[in-house]
């Protein structure tokens, strides 16, 4: 398979003195930073609070269990499910928030067409995906709903929720399924069939789960939410969408691979993890822009938000992550990003194939707008040069990028992504010396909202 590589210039390297760092002092740490991140798995227990591993070898364990007994697997059973809701439904409500529906939105934008929900249900994998749950914002629910009503055709929802207690998610549940069952006269098998739950062995939703006798699929314990994308969490909307989850889990397994056997200045996960922690805390850039050169890829950005935030934003460490798309936000944030303060390292994700025929750009006569000189160009070629032009105009200001280079977007690109960038992470919490796993800052403004709500009725 081929696999993502990463490129930084090595003149740059060298101007800002991380060649040698990298070599004779972080090149230890960061072998051992592996070490510990294998470790974690190995000590991993349930009873091991806030140690949450097991999405390391969580890729590769699926696998093995497909390829020995197919029919048996928890691959087969989360296609079997999503066939079954597919066959019922031409829309479907993902319901979750956080780590229970990044990576599914993630998956939506890279791996399908743009389009997907305005295409005809033929040109499409499956039936059309809306994210809900995801807040409390009055007029997108009110918005779905009169939707859903008004299509007229039938839908369902899948709800996500490890502990099955966030609120956002709990509440858009009760509202949906109230509206799900009186679309559907209030028939309690009818309701059943088109209700899948995503969740903890136990708890609330679980409980309502039962109570509705929908299918349920396990969010496995040992994977916290922001490192779940490839358990059912993420695997039910794609297989949803049509999407082939053998190679998104092989370009996960492909990574692990990597990961484990290649050494530092070669290994993907240890030179990205360790340049961008080498920037940080000597060169104070705490500002972490992720800048996607394609449409498709800004979903993963926003993803990637999430876990570098609540994995590293810890004991007042941790960067800050930006999600940029260019060349679009070339005409909004570039100008700061060419001249603002120097505190930020680009990694650009940069596509090394288009999945479509190429768009040229046209002749026209007379050259009314002077674009002649391009005609017949690619819009490839024009990316290409705003790619490299972007580069050297940020050299030429000594401001540092990292070009992350993927063969292309598709499920195996995508699987090699997200367990590189979940590496990546628990990598540089080592480092640092924060664990990458729980999130216990976000308690309290439950907490408060809780008590807030509490005390008003
Ligand atoms: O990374 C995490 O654990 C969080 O972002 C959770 O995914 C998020 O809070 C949603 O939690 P739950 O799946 O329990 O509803």
């Amino acid at each position: 398979m081929e696999l993502i590589s990463l490129a930084a210039d090595n003149a740059l390297l060298q101007r800002w003195d991380l060649r040698r760092e990298h070599l004779y002092r972080l090149g230890a740490r960061l072998e051992q930073a592996r070490e510990d991140t294998l470790s974690d798995v190995r000590r991993w227990s349930p009873e091991a609070a806030d140690l949450d591993p097991l999405f390391l070898p969580w890729p590769e364990e699926r696998l093995q269990e497909h390829r020995h007994d197919p029919a048996d697997s928890l691959l087969t059973q989360i296609r079997q499910i999503a066939q079954g809701l597919a066959d019922e439904v031409e829309n479907v409500v993902v319901l979750g928030i956080g780590g229970s529906y990044m990576g599914a939105r993630a998956l939506m934008e890279a791996c399908c067409d743009p389009y997907y929900n305005l295409l005809p249900r033929d040109r499409r994998g499956g039936p059309r995906l809306f994210f809900e749950g995801n807040n409390v914002d009055n007029d997108s629910t009110r918005a779905l709903l009169e939707y859903l009503h008004q299509q007229g055709e039938p839908w369902g929802i899948v709800v996500i929720s490890k502990s099955g207690t966030t609120l956002e998610t709990a509440v858009a549940f009760r509202v949906f399924l109230e509206a799900l069952q009186h679309a559907c006269g209030h028939h309690a098998a009818t309701v059943a069939k088109r209700v899948v739950a995503v969740t903890g062995r136990s708890g609330a939703l679980r409980r309502l789960a039962d109570q509705l006798q929908c299918p349920v699929l396990d969010v496995p314990e040992g994977i916290g939410g922001r490192f779940s994308v490839l358990t059912p969490v993420g695997l039910l909307p794609a297989a949803l969408l049509g999407l082939d989850l053998v190679p998104l889990l092989e370009g996960a397994a492909a990574v692990n691979h990597h990961f484990r056997q290649m050494p530092v200045g070669e290994n993907l996960v240890l030179d990205y993890a360790g340049l961008c922690h080498l920037w940080e805390v000597r060169w104070g850039l705490t500002v972490r822009v992720l800048a996607s050169w394609c449409k498709q890829l800004e979903a993963l950005g926003f993803w990637y938000d999430q876990l570098l935030s609540e994995s590293l934003g810890k004991e007042g460490q941790g960067a800050t992550p930006v999600t940029a798309v260019n060349t679009r936000d070339l005409h909004s944030r570039g100008q700061q990003h060419q001249q603002g303060r120097r505190d930020k390292l680009i990694t650009n994700l940069v596509l090394r194939r288009w999945r479509r025929e190429p768009v040229l750009v046209p002749q026209l006569e007379d050259d009314p707008d002077g674009l002649n000189w391009l005609a017949g160009r690619e819009l490839e070629q024009l990316m290409q040069a705003a790619v490299r032009g972007t580069n050297q105009a940020y050299r030429h200001d000594d401001r540092p990028t990292l070009d992350l280079l993927l063969p292309q977007v598709d499920e195996a690109v995508l699987g090699q992504l997200f367990q590189m960038m979940m590496l990546a992470t628990v990598v540089e919490g080592k480092l640092i010396d924060v664990n990458p796993y729980g999130q216990p800052g976000v308690k309290l403004y439950k907490e408060n909202m809780q008590r807030i709500l509490r005390s008003e009725t």
